[in-house]
């Protein structure tokens, strides 16, 4: 483990943050994996684009659920330290860019100015249908059944991310380039498991940027690109290496 100290982030002009689960755990919300992950029993088949149409009750039971779980709680010391940071050194010449495979709006929430939700929302719905015009549009609501398209009738689904399924093109093409372009890449509170963020820290230091992952635990298998870790909860490690 690195000994923790304040980055000097004027020393940089193109950072990168990649967080994950483990941001938002210190609001009270499961992470995926790890003894209390929500990632057990029946969650593989409702995530697996493959199963659509069929599990689609399943993956509005489980995301109606997480909608309400997330209404529930409130951003915590890891993304509004990441929000301070954005707005202070974001601008004159310096890129700050924060990708999120979080889809619990708790980035923008803490008060993030621009955040890349690479696994989408929980807030937004979209019609299954591909060849329907009805744009992604926000959405709160827990619906007690499958809602349908006021456009062509067909089922609505949670835009999320599934296994099997694309990242969003924006979102693909402006990690491509923040990273092209990296000289410090700090991933937090994800286990690194899931492509394709896993590879952004080997594609931003193949760049010649700082590395650097904070997390509660290191990763396994351990990952080389990483050249620093901070191990512990990100809502205290931040601060101190953000100097928030
Ligand atoms: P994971 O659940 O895989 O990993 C969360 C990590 O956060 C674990 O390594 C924990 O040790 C760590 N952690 C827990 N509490 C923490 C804290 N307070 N501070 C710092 N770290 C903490 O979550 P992700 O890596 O985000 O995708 O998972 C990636 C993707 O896997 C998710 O976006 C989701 C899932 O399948 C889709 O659904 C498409």
């Amino acid at each position: 483990m690195s000994h923790l100290q304040t980055i000097d982030a004027s020393r940089y002009k193109n950072i990168v943050f990649l967080t994950g689960a483990g941001v938002s755990a210190a609001s009270g919300l499961p992470t995926f994996r790890g003894p209390n992950g929500i990632w057990q029993g029946d969650v593989a088949y409702v995530t697996n684009a493959a199963n659509l149409p069929g599990s689609l009750p399943q993956l509005w039971e489980f995301y109606g659920r997480r909608r309400a779980a997330v209404q529930a709680v409130q951003s915590n010391p890891a993304h509004t330290v990441i929000a301070d940071f954005q707005r202070k050194w974001h601008g004159s010449g310096r890129s700050v860019s924060l990708f999120t495979q979080n889809v619990d709006g708790l980035h923008q929430r803490g008060g993030s100015p621009d955040v890349v939700e690479l696994h989408s929302s929980i807030f937004r719905t979209r019609c299954l249908n591909p060849a329907c015009a009805l744009e992604p549009y926000p959405d709160e609501t827990v619906p007690d059944e499958i809602p349908t398209c006021p456009l062509c009738g067909w089922a609505l689904r949670p835009d999320v991310v599934l296994f099997g399924e694309l990242l969003p093109a924006e979102a693909t093409w402006r990690a491509q380039r923040a990273l092209r372009g990296c000289d410090l890449f700090i991933a937090v509170g994800t286990s690194g498991t899931v492509s394709p963020a896993a590879d952004y820290v080997r594609r931003a230091g193949l760049a010649g940027a700082r590395t650097i992952y904070v997390n509660l635990t290191s990763m396994t298998p351990r990952n080389t690109a990483f050249k620093e870790e901070y191990l512990g909860p990100a809502e205290e490690i931040l601060p101190v290496l953000l100097g928030g």
